[in-house]
């Protein structure tokens, strides 16, 4: 890892064992893009690479240089309307009104390590050389303002991570209309861009698309990153597959509006850009003030998709998840939502936890129900106080009795949220968000609380200070379930109601905080009506999320499969439910619904005390089974092998340990076939010349013909038989063990 700055040619070289990231100080002193890709031998100046051209109807800083157009030059954090007219990174609307700016080159430092990002998010690092820094200091002269551009390489992983400063050092307000987080020009449009979009309990359905001329975008207005669409994106070449090929990742660590954008223009290059979404967004900066963008990931691979996600995988794991969760495994919990939904007594519960504690159950959460007199969702949100017809010794003596079977407690919340049928509302009916004269939209029966506000936020913080210090509470599901309308701050002037989107989310996020530093081996999961707010930014705070709440094994396979894409398995809250399901009506095996949950935080989501002996005697199995596999599902390497989403009948992944001694493979049915051909799924990862025992059966086969001749899955509805005792159905599915000899 290194990062370079060669001043006769005004050039900076970040580089890894892996990836390069080039830039340089152009002919008016802006920052151009060179090159970001496969590491590449440092020159003294590449002047080589700068394309410059005549082109009729361009237009050009330089009077006598026709040569120069910044519409026809690879750039790094452009603004519009200096002979550039595609989308801006930066827009700062000045006082007389004007939006052009020009931010060149002043200053810069290299250092080893990483700072914090105030308030925000970010990835960090570990180790003083596991990480360096490089910061940019642009400057415009005649506004008096400074753009800070940070960037940071990774010793371990084909990573940069990228955020911006904006500081008005003059004597006038700014209004910044659009900052964005990152912005990379690319020299060609032949990618594909795959993003992962979808709706309530259909998270992630992966999208792919040929980048054309023109603008493609995801994005969120809802305040939160939403089920709709993720900020994470991926291009690659056409030809690129799950183990060969360029490609590229960007995601932001950000849990409000987004906004991901590729342009393509008239001579294919891409301008891609992530960031707060400037709709609805503009930021007040009086003089000295500075805003702090959140932080960007660029990754990029030769190695296909399955090395992209490797690369985030891990850097998640080591440089963004912290605190006493980072190097343990989360516990294996029940939890009573589709088990009892709101209709609960102490009594039930308790024998639901008694009977989980005899299967190996670790952690027992109480979800939505215990508070106020919340018996259906129309009432009580903001009374975080238990309710004692259900609970009659509170959430301290219920935790106590928990923990005297011998789990841990976990408890939902949903500190966000305000239920008009609340204490809190007839207190301060004025702390939802609504804007004046208007009446406020609905959305599952509640509000929401504006979070931008600090006694709000006070309040909500003793609120759950409060059961947290007078209770055993070990985990804490943080629970979201609408959108934000009707946006407005009542204590905010009205040149700084643009900013309540970006506030409410520091508000979010300094709640988490407080909460963490008085609380710090609090295990937090973070939740929004399933998989509306699982984005990076959020793993900074809680090392899990509930990534949908679908909980139907097969429609989880798509759904965890996508997601692995960006996020590694240990972030993933993945339940074993009840079946028939209750989202999809669907009936799988007790063993298959396991099998799919494995590949994730791993717990239950069903009641427990209705289980028959043999189920429960099953679940002892399961229990073992993920408590001894765990550690190497959270921190193994994980490969996609069979992608359900498509005309497969069939879905396969498998995870290996780090020194490929150890690997799970599982593989799913869909749907059952009849005279299918035979199949076989080529592995990864192994050692070539290890050999391998194979259970269940007794096959020993080394590594090398795992991988390149492939692993033959038994299956009798293709007649390839390799184990004849195994009759296949709809939604079987099978996992095998493989252990170096
Ligand atoms: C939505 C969550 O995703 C569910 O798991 C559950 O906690 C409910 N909210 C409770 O209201």
């Amino acid at each position: 890892m290194n990062i370079r700055y060669i001043k006769q040619s005004g050039l900076f070289h970040l580089s890894n064992n892996s990836i390069s990231y080039i830039m340089k100080i152009m002919e008016n002193r802006q920052l151009g893009q060179v090159y970001f890709g496969r590491r590449i031998t440092g020159h003294p100046d590449f002047h080589h690479r700068d394309e410059r051209m005549h082109r009729t109807i361009s237009s050009y800083p330089f009077e006598n240089d026709t040569s120069f157009s910044l519409e026809h030059i690879l750039q790094e954090f452009p603004s519009y309307g200096t002979s550039d007219f595609r989308m801006p990174a930066l827009e700062i609307q000045q006082e007389n009104g004007s939006l052009i700016t020009s931010f060149v080159y002043s200053h810069h430092q290299i250092y080893h390590g990483k700072p914090d990002l105030p308030h925000l998010p970010a990835t960090y690092g570990n180790e003083t050389d596991d990480v360096m820094t490089l910061e940019i200091h642009l400057k415009d002269t005649l506004i008096q303002a400074e753009a800070i551009l940070y960037y940071s390489i990774f010793r371990d992983y084909a990573a940069i991570a990228r955020s911006v400063n904006i500081i008005n050092h003059g004597a006038k307000a700014l209004n910044l209309t659009t900052v964005m987080s990152m912005c990379l020009d690319l020299p060609d449009s032949d990618y594909e861009m795959i993003h992962f979009s979808g709706a309530w309990a259909r998270e992630r359905e992966k999208t792919l698309r040929h980048l054309e001329p023109g603008i493609q975008s995801i994005g969120s207005l809802r305040r939160h990153s939403s089920h709709q669409h993720n900020p994470f994106f991926i291009l690659k070449r056409p030809s690129t597959t799950e183990h060969n090929g360029d490609a590229f990742g960007f995601a932001l660590l950000y849990s409000g509006n987004f906004l991901a954008q590729i342009e393509v223009d008239g001579h294919h290059t891409s301008r891609i850009m992530a960031g707060i979404h400037p709709a609805q967004f503009t930021w007040h900066l009086e003089p000295s003030e500075s805003f702090q963008t959140p932080e960007a990931i660029l990754c990029m691979t030769n190695d296909g998709l399955n090395s992209l996600s490797q690369n985030f995988h891990g850097l998640y794991r080591r440089h963004l998840i912290r605190g006493y969760w980072k190097e343990r495994s989360s516990p294996i919990l029940l939890n009573s939502w589709e088990a009892a939904y709101f209709n609960f007594t102490e009594e039930s519960l308790l024998s639901m936890a008694k009977r989980a504690y005899a299967c190996g159950v670790e952690l027992f959460v109480l979800d939505d129900g215990w508070f106020g007199t919340r018996d259906n969702d129309k009432t009580s949100l903001g009374d975080w106080f238990p309710d004692i017809r259900k609970l009659p010794e509170g959430i301290s003596g219920f935790s106590e009795k928990i923990h005297n079977i011998g789990l841990l407690f976990g408890l939902w919340i949903e500190p966000e949220m305000i239920s008009k049928d609340s204490a809190l509302f007839l207190q301060h009916p004025d702390w939802l968000i609504q804007t004046p004269g208007r009446t406020p939209c609905h959305g599952r029966n509640q509000y929401v609380l504006d979070f931008s506000r600090k006694e709000v936020r006070e309040n909500i913080f003793r609120q759950i200070d409060s059961i947290l210090s007078n209770s055993n509470i070990d985990y804490l599901k943080w629970d979201m379930n609408r959108s934000i309308t009707d946006c407005f701050s009542a204590l905010l002037p009205a040149y700084r109601q643009q900013e309540v989107f970006h506030r409410y989310i520091l508000g979010v996020y300094e709640l988490y905080e407080r909460i963490l530093q008085k609380y710090p081996k609090l295990l937090i999961e973070s939740c929004s009506g399933g998989g509306g707010r699982f984005d990076p930014g959020m793993l900074y705070y809680a090392p899990q999320g509930w990534i949908s709440d679908n909980t139907d094994a097969i429609d989880r396979l798509t759904i965890q499969y996508n997601t692995s894409m960006g996020y590694p398995l240990r972030s993933m809250g993945s339940h074993v439910s009840s079946s028939p399901n209750h989202q999809a009506g669907r009936t799988t095996p007790l063993e298959t619904r396991a099998n799919v949950a494995y590949f994730g935080t791993f717990g239950y989501e069903l009641d427990f005390s209705k289980l028959s002996d043999e189920e429960c005697g099953k679940i002892k199995e399961q229990i073992l089974f993920m408590k001894k596999y765990q550690s190497l599902i959270h921190t193994g390497s994980f490969y996609r092998l069979l992608d359900p989403q498509g005309n497969n009948r069939m879905a396969a992944w498998m995870v290996v340990s780090k020194d490929g001694s150890q690997a799970l493979v599982a593989y799913y049915r869909l749907l059952n076939e009849v005279n299918a051909p035979y199949h076989s799924l080529k592995l990864h990862g192994l050692s070539e010349k290890g050999l391998y025992r194979i259970t269940p059966g007794n096959l020993t086969c080394y590594g090398d013909e795992l991988m390149y001749a492939g692993f033959i899955i038994s299956d009798n509805s293709c007649g390839r038989v390799f184990d004849n005792s195994i009759k296949t159905y709809d939604f079987y599915s099978r996992i095998f063990i493989l252990e170096r000899l």
